[in-house]
């Protein structure tokens, strides 16, 4: 009797065409990643019109390689599981419509999924016993959520941020200093010659038992910082030193984690977590990585966190989440949509 239960998980919600096939939840038999990188770096951002071109030239050789790769025959994948929302619709659509497609055609059922929630996941993929409650950090380009988390499939929104989400401050950020796109990465490597307390920039906490993040007050406080309040300085970026460069890029991303832990920690006491979880591209970052460390140990908590490799979009999150609704038997039908936004 048949009792392993192989996915395939399809990711197209930005600008990542990525598929995998993972079986059980946790073992990963195929993880195939395109990156659009090289197509929206001069614009400084995620072009959607580009994002979705590319994912239609991509998702069937990814799709396909994904399958190969894993060593699965396909009457043995038992369902196919997609990012339905939240994301750019131009760009969900092409996956969405894939997985239809290959669900139809193998005959096996589709599972939508929440591209916030199979972040999280990340950070659970080989975890046996989660001790609850747990609070749930998520911050990628599009979103910074604080979740409480009952388990994968029970997650219950605390807060966001009301303008930008960490990732995009990041971005905006690398862009006001020259620094290459995707802006997290080039930041963090450009920051770690610099000084985080060189300059105080504000941390935006809202009202005081606020669980929602703002980043666009700190953003703009960096553009002044740079190009002056009357935005006649901006041509003085190419002039700065790299020390200066690094300063600056440095006391950012301290501003941004101090916001990050801060909340975190609150949202924690409030509900007596035992548990902090951290996903989602940002979650890369090694200075986050360890002051949510140090937060949990400081408070008896535990931090468990995606393994770097998975923080960033890829299928693996889509494929071992949806294990849990497979058992669940939580399937989706021929008419399900991509979602620019989120149900919570
Ligand atoms: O989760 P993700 O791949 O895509 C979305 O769901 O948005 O996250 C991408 C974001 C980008 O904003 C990128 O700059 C940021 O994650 N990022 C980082 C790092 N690596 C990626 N931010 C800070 N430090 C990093 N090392
Ligand atoms: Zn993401």
């Amino acid at each position: 009797m048949k009792t392993d239960v192989n996915i395939l998980g399809i990711e197209t919600s930005c600008d990542e065409t990525a598929a995998a096939v993972v079986r059980n939840g946790s073992q990963v038999l195929s993880n195939v990643v395109s990156s659009q990188i090289a197509l929206h770096q001069k614009y400084g951002g995620v072009v959607p019109e580009i994002a979705s071109r590319a994912h239609i030239e991509k998702i069937y050789p990814i799709v396909q390689q994904a399958i190969e790769q894993s060593g699965v025959d396909k009457k043995d994948i038992d369902a196919v599981a997609v990012a339905n929302q939240p994301g750019l619709t131009v760009a969900l659509i092409v996956g969405l419509t894939a997985a239809k497609t290959l669900a139809l055609a193998l005959g096996k059922p589709l599972i939508a999924i929440n591209h916030i929630h199979a972040h999280l996941q990340s950070s659970m993929m080989d975890v046996q016993d989660l001790k609850l409650p747990a609070v749930a950090l998520v911050v990628s380009g599009g979103h910074t959520s604080l979740y409480e988390c009952e388990n994968i499939l029970d997650l219950h929104l605390l807060g966001s941020t009301i303008d930008d989400a960490a990732g995009e401050a990041f971005d905006k950020v690398a862009s006001i200093l020259n620094l290459s796109y995707p802006g997290g990465p080039s930041i963090e490597k450009t920051a770690k010659d610099g000084n985080p307390k060189a300059i105080n920039f504000p941390r935006t906490m809202l009202a005081k038992d606020s669980l929602d993040f703002s980043f666009s007050g700190l953003k703009t406080a960096v553009l002044y910082h740079c190009c002056g309040q009357d935005m006649k300085g901006c041509s003085r970026v190419t002039q700065m030193s790299q020390k200066e460069i690094a300063d600056i890029a440095a006391s950012f991303q301290a501003a941004v984690i101090d916001v990050l832990v801060r909340k975190t920690k609150m949202a924690a006491d409030k509900f007596g977590a035992k548990t902090i979880l951290l996903g989602g591209g940002v979650a890369a970052n090694t200075m986050l990585r360890t002051e949510l460390e140090n937060m949990a140990n400081r408070t008896g908590r535990k931090l468990l966190v995606a393994p770097k490799k998975y923080c960033t979009d890829n299928g693996v999150m889509i494929a071992s989440l949806a294990y849990y609704k497979f058992k669940a038997g939580m399937f989706a039908d021929m008419s399900l949509e991509a979602k620019a936004g989120v149900d919570d």
